[in-house]
């Protein structure tokens, strides 16, 4: 079973967007083992998008995902990477399809709502940066219903 780490991003939190976004992913059939609310310090989200310093939006990126709380969580499911992935949408909602979170509420990249893990190792080194062992394994009643 895949895990997914996921971030609702300062815009998504003020939007009042917390519920439209979790239910999708409660919908599809994944399961939520973490969650919680944080206002992300300079040096968790420095950590966090790491890869992208140096990069011209690396400033704003910070100052971003820095300027009011986020929500985190983690998700588990089959493929729940990609099928996460896909349900985000493009990087830039202004061109992302209708249908992903991205293409139905943002429209500038800079406001584009949510994170998600691109790839198994950065699932999981984002999930230890953000939850540590902080995972709650638990049997849904739907389990059986949605995985075979
Ligand atoms: P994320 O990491 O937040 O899930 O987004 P992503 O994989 O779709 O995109 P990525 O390339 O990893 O970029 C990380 C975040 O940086 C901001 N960004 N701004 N102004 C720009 O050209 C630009 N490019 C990226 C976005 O907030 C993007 O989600
Ligand atoms: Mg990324």
């Amino acid at each position: 079973m895949e895990r997914s780490f996921v971030i609702l991003k300062p815009d998504a939190v003020q939007r009042g967007l917390i519920g439209e976004i979790v239910a999708r992913f409660e919908r599809h059939g994944l399961k939520i083992v973490a969650m919680q609310m944080v206002q992300v310090s300079d040096d968790l989200a420095r950590r966090h998008y790491a890869v992208h310093e140096g990069k011209p939006f690396f400033d704003g990126l910070i100052q971003y995902i820095t300027s009011a709380p986020v929500v985190a969580l983690v998700v588990e499911g089959t493929g729940a990477i990609a099928v996460v992935r896909n349900m985000v949408g493009g990087t830039r909602p202004g061109d992302s399809a209708p249908g992903t979170i991205r293409g139905d509420y943002g429209l500038e990249v800079g406001r584009n709502l949510i994170h998600a893990s691109d790839g198994p190792e950065t699932a999981v080194a984002e999930i230890a940066l953000w939850f540590g062992e902080d995972l709650i394994e638990w049997q849904r009643c739907t389990d059986p219903w949605i995985f075979e």
